[in-house]
């Protein structure tokens, strides 16, 4: 079965070229190109593809019928697709996956349209299940996909704060990158016709897992190297609150937080990200990550031990979570 492939699949590369494969019927018209070769872009691109596997062994875990979780997988990553569009528009960002971003190769107003337009094909590919599944599946969607224009509305409103607290970091981010991580287990089990307290607990499992993924995802941004294809210091340029910012505020005195507020207002980028990196180091920030990570990721896997799904599906989303957990991109 598929799942077994995808658990024996253990880089993502590997998972991409499954993914390709397993998505090879679905996509997009070519005309209009000005619209459909701007979807392309991203679509094409070498993602992690974290959020279809992990719809489909959700599926595959409750003993479902994988064949009805490959349209609602390619959906909820054509929505993610659309978000990344419209995140690197508002983060600025030049770079996604080693490549330009949609917005610098398509301009602004046609990377607007191909995120509007993934939105409605992912809604397309979701329906496209049995009758049954479809108010289930919309339900968990739609609750979630506006979790993250509120989350990302939230990650924008900290830019211009000066500090936030962990509570804050913590609402942000798992609402503009958990929930939907969380959201394709649930979607996947919901296929799988898990019980209500399955479907709760491999949401539960998501959402710990997507709250390590995200600070790993802020860790990458500062100290990771080409593979992550993206601006390194992106985060640090844009004032964005990450976990580092959070961590290194963290029983601050008030003559390093003055510090800190006086980095954000250097002009010239390269000696901003290295005067922040510089605080981070003596705000001992590496090491707050990984135990805050470990927390979460500890969190996870006690949920996905809950399940009440054999040891081979259990061993298989341990994988998953084990892979994400140590991610270099
Ligand atoms: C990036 O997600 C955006 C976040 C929610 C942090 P991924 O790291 O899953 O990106 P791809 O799809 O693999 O490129
Ligand atoms: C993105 O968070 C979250 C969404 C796309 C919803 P980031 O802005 O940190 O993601 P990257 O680092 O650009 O991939
Ligand atoms: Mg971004
Ligand atoms: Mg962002
Ligand atoms: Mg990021």
């Amino acid at each position: 079965m598929l799942s077994k492939e995808v658990s024996s699949s253990l880089t993502f590369p590997e998972l991409n070229t499954w993914y390709a494969d397993a998505s090879s019927h679905l996509g997009f018209p070519h005309e209009p190109a000005g619209l459909y070769n701007a979807v392309r872009h991203i679509m094409e691109m070498k993602g992690k593809r974290i959020r279809p596997v992990l719809l489909i062994m959700g599926c595959e875990a409750f003993g479902g019928d994988v064949s009805q979780a490959l349209s609602p997988a390619y959906g909820i990553e054509v929505f993610h697709n659309f978000t990344l569009i419209h995140d690197d528009m508002m983060d600025e960002s030049v770079l996604r996956r080693g490549d330009p971003t949609v917005h610098q190769v398509y301009g602004a107003n046609t990377a607007l349209l191909a995120g509007d337009v993934m939105m409605m094909y992912a809604y397309r590919f979701i329906s496209d299940v049995n009758e049954p599944f479809v108010k289930p599946l919309l339900d968990v969607f739609n609750k979630t996909a506006i979790q993250v224009m509120e989350g990302q509305q939230m990650d924008m409103d900290f830019e211009k704060r000066l500090s936030v607290n962990e509570d804050e970091y913590i609402q942000m981010i798992s609402y503009k990158t958990s929930v939907l991580l969380a959201t394709a287990l649930q979607m996947g089990a919901i296929i799988g016709q898990a019980s209500e307290a399955d479907q709760q607990t491999i949401y539960e499992f998501g959402l710990k897992l997507g709250l390590a993924f995200q600070i790993k995802d802020d860790y990458l941004d500062a100290y990771g190297d080409a593979r992550t294809g993206k601006r390194k210091g992106g985060d640090i340029i844009q004032n964005k609150k990450t976990f580092l910012v959070v961590s290194a505020l963290q029983g601050a005195n008030e003559e390093e937080i003055t510090r800190y507020q006086t980095m954000l207002l250097e002009k010239d980028t390269d000696k901003k990200i290295e005067n922040v990196l510089e605080f981070f180091k003596n705000r001992q920030v590496p090491e707050k990550v990984a135990a805050q990570m470990n927390l979460f990721y500890q969190d996870a896997l006690a949920s996905l031990y809950k399940l009440s799904i054999d040891e081979m599906h259990k061993h298989a989303l341990q994988q998953m979570a084990h892979m994400i957990y140590h991610r270099e991109y």
